[in-house]
């Protein structure tokens, strides 16, 4: 198959995952899938049967984004996976689809995984805790269990696991796509769930924002998005990062 644009790092095709995945029988370390929820009138807004499926057989850890109701309509579709954890991406400010519901400003993404969960990579990304609550190296005793004073010994080096809502302004006003995701979400699950120079495989790729926040990461990354005019999109914005401007 030819890609719709190729750099070192990064493909992208053109196409219906459904067709597509298969085709390029891909081994990737992580999959991201932001799929349409099923849940606007846009007109690719439509739930593709068993893509869940698919994705299981190009890697066995995957990020996927949505809402309670898409998850809840389409869990049966997620039966080949086992899911590990949900976090949740708070917007500065939301769409207001419904005036009779609370105003929504969040996205979750849950994580998905398949086989041992000792076999998938996931390294949890830390940020720099609270300066002014950090009291130089701290040693944590436990107590162990034979009554041994064996103290661990936890040093302190100031920065904290991530926490599980993130805050991260919307793409709003500035987006490729009516339903972007921004690199500030996406590149801590990434380094999350895939090992530095691995591949993610987004088969929803939209304006290529996983593409670019792979490729940003240190991974390479291969996305199929179906609507010629978001290949378009993508492809402008990932050749413009590459340019040589020297
Ligand atoms: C929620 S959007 C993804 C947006 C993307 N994460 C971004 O940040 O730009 C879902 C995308 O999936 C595409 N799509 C829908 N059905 C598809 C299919 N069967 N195969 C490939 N792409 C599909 C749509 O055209 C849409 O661009």
């Amino acid at each position: 198959m030819t890609p719709y644009y190729e750099d070192e790092t990064v493909a992208l095709y053109h196409g219906d995952m459904r067709e597509v995945l298969p085709a390029l029988n891909l081994q990737a370390d992580l999959v991201v899938a932001d799929p349409p929820y099923a849940e606007t009138s846009l007109a690719w807004d439509r739930w593709p049967d068993g893509w869940p499926a698919l994705a299981a057989t190009a890697a066995s850890s995957m990020w996927c984004f949505g809402s309670m109701r898409m998850f809840l309509q389409q869990r049966d579709d997620f039966a080949d996976w086992k899911l590990s954890q949900d976090i949740i991406w708070e917007k500065h400010n939301g769409s207001g689809f419904a005036a009779d519901r609370f105003k929504r400003v969040h996205e979750i993404a849950t994580h998905w995984y398949r086989g041992d969960w000792r076999d998938v990579h996931h390294e949890a990304p830390r940020e720099r805790g609270n300066p002014t609550k950090r009291t130089g190296v701290a040693v944590r005793a436990t107590t162990p269990h034979t009554g041994k004073i064996a103290p661990n010994q936890y040093v302190d080096d100031g920065t904290r696991i991530l926490r599980s809502v993130q805050r991260v302004r919307s793409m709003h006003g500035r987006s490729l796509h009516p339903t972007e995701k921004p690199l500030g979400i996406l590149a801590p699950l990434i380094t999350y769930a895939c090992p530095p120079d691995g591949l993610v495989v987004d088969p929803f790729a939209g304006s290529g924002s996983t593409l670019d926040a792979a490729r940003q990461s240190g991974r390479r990354a291969v996305g199929i998005e179906a609507d010629e005019k978001y290949c378009e999109a993508a492809a402008r914005r990932l050749s413009a990062l590459v340019l040589d401007i020297a």
